[in-house]
């Protein structure tokens, strides 16, 4: 497909505002500067349709649920321990969560939560932004579509309003054009999971390489920001069963180091979704276990990685 073609998507007619998918025309090539063009033709309306199917068969009966009981709890416990400095605007955070848990009134029938915590502005359950690295290419693997599907449920059954953005430095164009048509942006440069984050954000990172775990904690790496992180990623705790304790320590330092402290939830399997979410846990840090660090627990040296690393693509790399 050529990087100047352009590609029409079309409004579907008769649905509701928070399943609409976007309306665009423009050229592919300004999706991501960094991603480069399809070698065949894609068919992306049926990849399209798939990951919808995968969606509605497989992850929001049997697997998201577990993940949005997670997700409550991380939230409710953000809640209870936020601080009250107000903003700029005269806002506390404790004061932004609350009111995007209220709102019940503009919620639909769907909803299957609990009132507390039910629902945010336009209708969605939570007001969090979404961050995906490393899902690979949607277009050409299966495991991808699939971890695609339930990046899908996650953003629009149950965080419907919520931005949404995804960032793989192997995404080709039509990668691109599929997570812009579930309403995703696409990240425009490689921030190597170095992303310090302002609010509550899950991030979405399955089968991901322990580099890019570590690069996030130390992108915030102060009380107020780790326990606003929600991560869905390889299970720390395996790692810390697998790797020697010295490496782990030396290269994956603030994945060692918050360890301790991390409340981690294992995926519920099944057959239908054991590849692609095998060693998947859900990930947060209540900052009730962050207020007591001493200073020096709170030294960040930035991480570096051997060139040999395969685990992490960085800014410079060729590949
Ligand atoms: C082991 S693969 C996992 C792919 C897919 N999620 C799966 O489960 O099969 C790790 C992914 O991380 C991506 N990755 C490497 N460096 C990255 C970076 N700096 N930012 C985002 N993703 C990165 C790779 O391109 C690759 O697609």
């Amino acid at each position: 497909m050529a990087s100047e073609q352009f590609v029409e998507v079309k409004r579907k007619k008769g649905r509701s505002n928070r399943h609409q998918e976007r309306s665009y025309q423009q050229p592919l090539c300004s999706l991501n500067s960094a991603s480069s063009a399809d070698s065949v033709d894609v068919d992306i309306s049926r990849i399209v349709r798939r990951i919808r199917e995968l969606r509605d068969e497989v992850y929001a009966k049997e697997m998201s649920q577990k993940v949005i009981e997670d997700v409550e709890t991380w939230l409710i416990n953000l809640d209870a321990s936020m601080n009250t400095k107000p903003d700029k605007k005269g806002q506390s955070d404790k004061e932004k969560l609350t009111n995007s848990l209220d709102g019940c009134e503009k919620h639909d029938s769907e909803c299957t939560q609990k009132p507390e915590i039910c629902c945010g502005e336009n209708g969605s359950l939570f007001d969090v932004d979404i961050v995906c690295y490393g899902l690979g290419c949607v277009t050409t693997c299966p495991i991808a579509r699939e971890q695609t599907a339930l990046l899908l449920e996650l953003k629009e059954r149950q965080c419907a309003e919520s931005s949404c953005y995804c960032y793989d430095p192997h995404f080709k164009l039509s990668d691109c054009h599929i997570l812009r048509q579930f309403g995703s942006d696409v990240i425009d440069r490689n921030e190597e999971g170095k992303r310090p984050i302002t609010r509550p954000t899950i991030f979405f990172m399955p089968h991901c390489g322990k580099a890019l775990y570590n690069n996030l904690l130390w992108a915030n790496w102060e009380t107020d920001e780790l326990s606003k992180l929600f991560i869905i990623g390889n299970s720390f705790s395996a790692m810390n069963e697998r790797l020697p304790q010295r490496i782990f320590e030396k290269e994956y330092h603030f994945i060692f180091k918050i360890l301790p402290l991390v409340l981690e939830e294992p995926f519920l399997l099944t057959p239908h979704t054991e590849t692609a979410f095998s060693d998947t846990s859900c990930h947060w840090i209540p900052q009730l276990n962050l207020v007591s660090k001493p200073v020096d627990f709170w030294t960040r040296p930035e991480p570096s990685y051997s060139e040999e690393d395969v685990e992490i693509i960085c800014k410079n790399d060729k590949s």
